[in-house]
């Protein structure tokens, strides 16, 4: 059994990258299961709350990641670059410095944009984050105008391409 925790780095409701994620358990090979975090819930990063502050949001972020094989980030482009979401998600996981439960996961990082650029820039930026924490990528999924690419009524990716690179991303796990 392969367990992969998955988190969208988007705040909105109706977020493309979300429901991307709730995409892909129906893209997942037998034997691989994926868990979801809600990183809205995460506090704004804080290192006066780690130790004895440690809020049961970033406990719960940390064990999830931990008891995973790997993680999975669906990422907004903000600006060229992922959103603060993201950040604060990676920043929370990265800590105590040098110990972080994300440091060393196998990793798939996706972008979904409306436009033409399909995260380009954030996945990158993204993925040389998860590079310095020597994480081994497993695969990136850009999504140019997502909106033709997800069913209108349902978190169901109907772009044949798009559901294969997901496909592949995740048996590469
Ligand atoms: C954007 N968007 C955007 N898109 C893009 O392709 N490149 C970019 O640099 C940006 N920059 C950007 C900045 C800010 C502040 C916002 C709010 C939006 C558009 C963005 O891709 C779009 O809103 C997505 O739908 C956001 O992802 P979710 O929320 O649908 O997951």
């Amino acid at each position: 059994m392969t367990t992969l925790l998955a988190f969208s780095g988007s705040t909105r409701q109706g977020s493309f990258n979300t429901r991307l994620i709730n995409a892909l358990p129906a893209l997942a090979p037998a034997g691989t299961q994926i868990a979801f975090f809600d990183a809205t819930v995460l506090p704004f990063y804080n290192q006066d709350l780690e130790g004895d502050n440690l809020p049961e949001s970033v406990k719960a972020l940390r064990a999830a990641i931990r008891e995973a094989d790997g993680v999975i980030i669906a990422t907004p482009e903000y600006n060229h670059t992922y959103s603060a979401l993201t950040k604060n998600t990676i920043d929370w996981a990265s800590r105590p410095f040098g110990q972080g439960d994300i440091f060393g996961k196998k990793s798939l990082v996706i972008g979904a944009t409306p436009g033409p650029g399909g995260g380009v820039n954030a996945i990158e930026a993204t993925v040389a984050l998860l590079t310095l924490f020597g994480n081994p990528i497993v695969g990136s999924v850009q999504v140019p105008a997502v909106h033709e690419k997800i069913a209108a009524d349902s978190d169901t990716v109907v772009d044949e391409s798009v559901a294969q690179q997901l496909r592949d991303a995740l048996a590469a796990f």
